[in-house]
């Protein structure tokens, strides 16, 4: 049966990561959450007192980071870091450190070498314009920033961690502005992506969707 690549791009808090993950399970494909690899970096650069404005400081430290995917866990250098890189310390940082080139182009490389045998699903900002440009299926997820908060407080206090409601949907809109405006690989939809508004529909409904379209193609002769 055909392999294909599925990018899964939008704003933050759209659902993508979960959606991502269920999409790949129901297809039996491999999922990588890329926005976990910026913020493994970005943990790694915030342990190491790696100033992102001294290039030459981040480019010794992109030598070092390498950076894998075991299930659920997040590998920084062999160490699962999946617990650190949801808090808002890597929240309030990622999108500034995920904005330098030379970071992009050490990620940009990596997920395209994860991808090169296809059965993928990957979520994202640029998944669909910059990693795989030739993906046969580009997803791009929307919501408004209320329920976007919504669900990502949900998120944190499944974890434990309460953070008020105006908070989350302030960093929401500073990320979605920082990650737009950015000179390298803004958030932007594709020209060729399907856009899915996620407001109103349920998780189960989002899944099922994509999973639509996926078995379109998948099964097109
Ligand atoms: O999807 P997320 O919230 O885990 O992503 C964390 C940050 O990483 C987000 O602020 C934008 C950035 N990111 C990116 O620039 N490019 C990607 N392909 C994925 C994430």
């Amino acid at each position: 049966m055909k392999k294909i690549v599925i990018a899964l791009d939008g704003y933050s808090g759209t659902g993508k990561s979960s959606t991502a993950r269920k999409v790949a399970d129901e297809l039996a494909y491999a999922y990588i959450d890329s926005g976990a690899m910026y913020r493994a970096t970005t943990f790694y650069f915030l342990e190491n007192n790696v100033n992102p404005e001294d290039l030459e400081a981040v480019v010794g430290a992109l030598e070092q980071i390498e950076i894998g995917f075991d299930g659920v866990n997040v590998l920084l250098c062999g160490e699962n870091i999946a617990d650190n890189i949801r808090t808002m310390r890597i929240n309030e940082n990622v999108s500034k450190v995920s904005s330098i080139k030379e970071v992009r182009h050490a990620m940009v490389a990596q997920q395209q070498t994860i991808g090169k045998n296809r059965g993928i699903v990957m979520d994202g900002r640029d998944i669909g314009t910059v990693v795989f440009p030739d993906a046969e299926l580009k997803v791009f997820m929307t919501a408004n920033s209320r329920v976007r908060a919504m669900r990502r407080q949900k998120e944190l206090e499944e974890k434990g961690i309460f953070e008020e409601l105006n908070t989350i949907e302030h960093n929401l809109e500073e990320r979605d502005k920082m990650d737009s405006s950015r000179e390298e690989s803004p958030l932007i939809k594709a020209d060729d992506a399907v856009e899915i508004d996620t407001s109103n529909l349920t998780f189960d409904q989002q899944v099922h969707k994509i999973v639509e379209l996926a078995n379109e193609i998948i099964h097109a002769d």
